[in-house]
């Protein structure tokens, strides 16, 4: 199966993404680093362990990153949507973890998981793309050990945080920028208009939450964040963003891309953190560099894949 790595930032979504891989058992999730985003750092890393915790997976290793952007601004958060502990209010009803956090940090497990895999890995960052940006940078050797880096960021019509800036390239749009434009390591690129297509209203909800113990758990963590959504989506129910680019990292060509040109927006005006997608047919004097955008999918199978494997679960 593919061996797969995710950096993470939880969040909801996110708590539905690593429960996605936990559980799935033709990938082989070798570890799972954290960086600040949704909430700050201390917070995303515990929930990561204790969501790993949940999925019986004391196997996966776990390691710290980034607490703050590459340059200039404090950290941004998204404690609005998600609840000031990333789980709705509800992180307290998951276990303990009992696995140690690793005492290196992220970049360093990142690289030695990358150096002693024996085929390429897949690496999901479904948060700010700090650790990354800083992986890539300071250990260019380890490209050649990457199958492919599919990220859930962006948007190619419409942002979240701003207008035309989604949250996980907003929080650091220098870190994003260094990481598309790497071009010797394929790309998927999943924007909040496909992740939006895959939206899930209430009775998908009800069915995961029927679904067994680790459903439930899941359900409940939804709470502030589909209220915040029901005002986004104009009905009950919730965007399942890192779910959506998680699901294509285990299974490749759930979603359709199309390559285009990407880079990303890094002055301070109102465009900053906005990702530039060339949809010209001669991109002429293009700014990026190719990516795979995800631009289209078959919803109901993107839905009943991520819902079979959470009932699976448990
Ligand atoms: C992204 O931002 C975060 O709030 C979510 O976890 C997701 O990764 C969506 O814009
Ligand atoms: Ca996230």
């Amino acid at each position: 199966g593919t061996k797969l790595i995710i950096d993470t930032d939880p969040g909801v979504d996110d708590a539905f993404a690593i429960a996605l891989a936990a559980v799935s058992t033709d990938v082989e999730l070798l570890g799972v680093t954290t960086v600040f985003g949704n909430v700050p750092l201390a917070t995303t890393t515990a929930n990561a362990r204790r969501l790993l915790q949940l999925c019986d997976r004391t196997d996966v290793p776990v390691a710290a990153g980034a607490s703050r952007p590459l340059v200039y601004q404090a950290a941004r958060r998204a404690s609005g949507v998600h609840g000031s502990d990333g789980l709705s209010g509800q992180a307290g009803s998951l276990p303990e973890a009992t696995r140690p956090l690793e005492e290196r940090d992220a970049v360093s497990l990142l690289v030695s998981l990358l150096e002693a895999a024996d085929e390429p890995v897949t690496i999901a960052p479904i948060g700010p793309l700090t650790n990354i940006a800083a992986l890539l940078a300071a250990h260019p050797g380890v490209r050649s050990k990457i199958a492919r880096i599919v990220l859930m960021g962006g948007g190619v019509a419409r942002g979240n945080s701003t207008a035309v800036s989604e949250f996980n390239i907003w929080a650091d749009p220098e870190a994003a920028r260094r990481v598309l434009a790497e071009d010797d390591v394929p790309c998927v690129m999943v924007p909040l208009d496909l992740t939006h297509q895959c939206a899930v209203d209430g009775a998908w909800l009800a069915k995961v939450a029927a679904s067994g113990s680790l459903g439930r758990t899941l359900e409940a963590f939804t709470s502030e964040y589909r209220a915040h959504y029901r005002q986004v989506l104009g009905y009950d129910g919730i965007v399942m963003h890192d779910a959506v680019a998680v699901a294509e990292a285990i299974h490749p060509g759930l979603l359709r891309t199309e390559s285009f040109p990407v880079t990303v927006d890094t002055s301070a005006g109102p465009a900053r953190g906005m990702t530039l997608v060339d949809r010209r047919a001669v991109p002429v004097e293009a700014a990026g560099r190719p990516v795979d955008v995800a631009v289209d999918t078959d919803v109901d199978k993107l839905r009943d894949f991520v819902l079979s494997r959470l009932a699976g679960g448990r």
